[in-house]
């Protein structure tokens, strides 16, 4: 894997704006995921009020919620406010009533509105509805906007084709504007075709290679905008009105910020309709009065997923560990903002913030639906010194798929990560403190990762000399054959007390190695883990039976088992957990 901005820096957060009645979303199923039926792909933010977007007038699900003392209970699951025969339960997705808050729900697709008879204008539904104006739009109200000074422009595609295609990124890039040193300050959807844009998002660009992609021009693209477009700076999605950006910070763009941005649209078409069109885009406010800060957006996660199908909860991991906050910081920064991203089967996420050890507080930490994701807002940021630590958590629910998810950029494979916008902007290549495994992205960029002097390792030109040495011994002793040769074993066990040959650093040169370009180099390396590998099982056997016999084995805290006392490193087996599982799948195989 590439570990460099531009290739996975770019995935993003979709943005729904954290307010009072949030704390209401939170008490029902699906609370932020219900549709808006009045516009195709929107969200209804404020489920039990009249307006979409809360406040003002309750509708008859909002006044039954409240009749039921604001909770969900399993009347109001049971009772169908709306009269579209439908029950409320059935609507938001729990209709077996058994739905706790902090509950993943039993359904999260296909939901409908509890306080709104549908089908809209349906037979069924005359009379019902009469309060409901699809014509309402809310404005966003940002300060900036009473500032004579402030600008804006529109970042929209032209009038573009829309594939009948379920799912279509695509995305154009444009130039900011140059004839000054601006902060982006708000943003507001300039939407077109309502019935197909899912997301917005604006990436900014660093300059200096000559970039790939041409201005102005449409072009098909993945969750990625490529082109050396990779810092999220604006994002909007359905139901959001826009969004003012904390006063005392902005992106700064312009003479000494980004010259260019990258926008990305997320059309959905589910019913593959031919012939739409679409040219929406976001106005961008901006101001030559600069704020006390830049903006700067700071990445973590786990970028090493595994998802094996059918399981209703899957959970990964990835930590900011404090080494590398302390490196990627020089001094205290502020988040403002947070927000967990995952793909479809993501169900859950939290981010902790750790200080000594001692988690201080959460930053997220709830259900996850990749058409609605929440991100946090905070009034007043939230401090993260150098050497805190961030654990990301991702839950996912994977009994849909018959196969493995791993971390890619394909919406069918997942993601495990969390973006922060923060102030100030620190100074570093990668805007990023993530983990690979167990291995964080600080150490990855080092020579020598957990004591393996990684990059020079498996130089396919100019192998390290420590390479050829173990090179040789296994070839000298081994085959590649699938036989385990007697003088093979003694041969491995050697070899594997090599840095490069054991824990997550080994595994991640072995991936490595299947990406190699060079097909000769690609065999040979092949071959000489299949050759490595050869005994695994009769080591695997020997371990185990050693271990049952010798009760003065122990496990290290690093995995490593030491039997006979821990200065003899003759019978140190650091794969001894991972042979033996490899024996008993062996074993169960001949069963
Ligand atoms: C259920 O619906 C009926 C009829 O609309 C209403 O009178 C009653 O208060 C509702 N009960 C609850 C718990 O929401
Ligand atoms: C917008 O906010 C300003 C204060 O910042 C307020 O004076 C004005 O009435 C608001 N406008 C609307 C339409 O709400
Ligand atoms: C955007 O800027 C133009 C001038 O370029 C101005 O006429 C217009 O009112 C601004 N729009 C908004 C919504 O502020
Ligand atoms: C639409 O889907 C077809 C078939 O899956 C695919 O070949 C084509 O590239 C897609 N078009 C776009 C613009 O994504
Ligand atoms: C891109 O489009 C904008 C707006 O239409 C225009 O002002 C600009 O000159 C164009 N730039 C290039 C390089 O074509
Ligand atoms: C998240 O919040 C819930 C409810 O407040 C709590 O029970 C849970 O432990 C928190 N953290 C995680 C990681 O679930
Ligand atoms: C920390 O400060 C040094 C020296 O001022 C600077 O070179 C480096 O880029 C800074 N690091 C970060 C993360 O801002
Ligand atoms: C591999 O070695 C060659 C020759 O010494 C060197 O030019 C190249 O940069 C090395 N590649 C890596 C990835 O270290
Ligand atoms: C078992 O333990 C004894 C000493 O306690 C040691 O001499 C012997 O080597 C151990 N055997 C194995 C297979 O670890």
């Amino acid at each position: 894997m590439q570990i460099q901005t531009n290739t996975w820096v770019s995935f993003w957060l979709l943005i729904q704006w954290t307010q009072a009645y949030q704390i209401f979303q939170a008490r029902i199923p699906n609370g932020n995921a219900v549709p808006d039926p009045c516009n195709a792909n929107q969200i209804w933010i404020g489920v039990g009020h009249q307006n979409p977007l809360g406040g003002g007038n309750r509708n008859p699900f909002g006044l039954d919620f409240d009749a039921a003392g604001k909770k969900w209970t399993v009347d109001l699951c049971q009772n169908d406010s709306d009269g579209d025969g439908k029950t409320n339960g059935e609507e938001l997705g729990d209709k077996n009533c058994v739905w706790k808050i902090g509950d993943v729900p039993s359904q999260y697709i296909g939901l409908s509105h509890p306080g709104i008879c549908d089908p809209l204008g349906s037979v069924a539904c005359s009379g019902k509805n009469e309060w409901v104006d699809c014509g309402i739009k809310m404005k966003l109200n940002c300060s900036v906007f009473h500032d004579p000074e402030t600008l804006n422009f529109t970042a929209h595609l032209p009038k573009t084709e829309v594939p009948a295609n379920e799912t279509t990124y695509i995305c154009m890039k444009f130039e900011l504007p140059m004839d000054g040193d601006f902060h982006l300050v708000a943003i507001e959807p300039v939407i077109d075709n309502e019935y197909v844009v899912h997301h917005i998002l604006v990436f900014g660009c660093s300059e200096g290679e000559i970039s790939s992609v041409p201005v102005n021009q449409t072009y098909v693209c993945g969750m990625n905008a490529g082109g050396q477009c990779s810092e999220v700076i604006a994002t909007w999605t359905v139901g959001a009105i826009g969004r003012c950006y904390p006063t005392l910070t902005g992106f700064r763009i312009g003479s000494k910020g980004y010259r260019h941005a990258a926008l990305q649209i997320h059309w959905t078409n589910p019913e593959r309709v031919t012939g739409l069109k679409d040219s929406s885009g976001l106005r961008l406010y901006y101001t030559p009065k600069l704020r006390p800060y830049d903006a700067g957006v700071l990445i973590t996660g786990q970028l090493d997923l595994l998802i094996p199908p059918g399981e209703m909860k899957v959970t990964m991991t990835g930590m900011c560990p404090s080494a590398c906050s302390r490196e990627i910081m020089n001094d205290s920064i502020y988040i403002t903002s947070a927000g967990n991203h995952m793909h479809y089967i993501g169900i859950y996420g939290s981010v902790e913030q750790i200080r000594d050890g001692k988690r201080t507080r959460y930053l997220t930490n709830g259900t996850f639906n990749y058409n609605s994701p929440t991100i946090h807002e905070y009034e007043t940021a939230i401090e993260m010194r150098p050497g805190d630590e961030l654990k990301t958590t991702c839950v996912y629910r994977s009994i849909s798929r018959s196969k493995t998810a791993i971390f890619a950029e394909d919406t069918y494979q997942e993601m495990c990560l969390s973006f922060l916008i923060y102030y100030p902007k620190q100074n570093v290549k990668f805007p990023a403190c993530l983990q690979w495994s167990s291995i964080s992205t600080c150490e990855l960029q080092k020579e020598i990762v957990q004591g393996c002097p990684y990059k020079a390792f498996f130089n396919a030109t100019n192998p390290s000399p420590d390479a050829m040495k173990l090179f040789g011994l296994i070839k000298q002793n081994c085959v590649p054959d699938g036989t385990c040769r007697k003088e093979c074993k003694e041969a491995v066990k050697q070899a594997r007390i090599h840095p490069c040959l054991k824990g997550d650093i080994s595994r991640r040169l072995r991936i490595e190695s299947l990406k190699l370009t060079d097909p000769v180099a690609k065999v040979r390396v092949l071959e000489f883990y299949a050759a490595l590998d050869s005994c695994d099982v009769e080591l695997a056997m020997e371990s185990y039976s050693d271990n049952r016999i010798n009760s003065t084995c122990s496990k290290n805290i690093d995995g490593t088992v030491v039997c006979g006392g821990a200065q003899s490193t003759k019978f140190i087996f650091p794969f001894l957990f991972l042979s033996a599982s490899i024996f008993f799948l062996h074993v169960k195989a001949c069963m």
